[in-house]
């Protein structure tokens, strides 16, 4: 069983998942209204892994003796400046994640759940890549700049990004 600490911890982890999920699905229609199909399919790729991030939580807690409340999704931001302030938007959001994901860690220490730093050694890594991959990407919209055509180079690129199952839910059906 999970002690209540870390169970009310990771209930708020899955809201926070699920709502990366819906900033990341608002994006996605941000640049599919701005025919960036490319980005917009990056978007909902990003949206998926963030889906499937709040299913190997909920997963776990369930494993662990269950004790799942699913709180209230916020509506994300909805306005955006231009590509490039949505990937730093992007940035600063798995920023907040990346400390959340370490404030899940510091409770794991504190109550000597073993099991779920087990769990939550994924998601650092995880995190790793996941700034990795929005500072990649701001690099390569500051480069291009206003340049039409190298946006739509990176818009194709994009474009061919698929989801994959993260490994902690290889073989499930979510
Ligand atoms: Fe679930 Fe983008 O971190």
């Amino acid at each position: 069983m999970l002690k209540e600490k870390m169970l009310k911890a990771l209930n708020e982890q899955i809201v926070k998942e699920f709502y990366s999920s819906y900033l990341y699905l608002q994006m996605a229609a941000w640049f599919e209204a701005r025919t960036m199909p490319g980005f917009a399919n990056w978007m909902k790729v990003q949206a998926q892994e963030e889906s499937a991030h709040a299913m190997i939580f909920f997963n776990y807690v369930n494993e662990r003796g269950g004790g799942i409340e699913l709180g209230a999704i916020d509506k994300p931001e909805c306005k955006f400046e231009s590509a490039l302030d949505v990937y730093e938007k992007v940035a600063a959001h798995e920023e907040l994640v990346t400390e959340s994901i370490n404030n899940l860690m510091d409770i794991a220490f504190e109550l000597k759940d073993y099991a779920t730093k087990g769990r939550l050694d994924w998601f650092v890594d995880e995190q790793v890549e996941e700034e990795a991959n929005a500072a990649e990407i701001i690099g390569r919209l500051k480069m291009a700049g206003s340049q039409g055509e190298a946006l739509l180079m990176l818009d194709k690129e994009y474009a061919a990004r698929t989801f994959v199952m993260p490994a902690p839910l290889a073989g499930t059906t979510a």
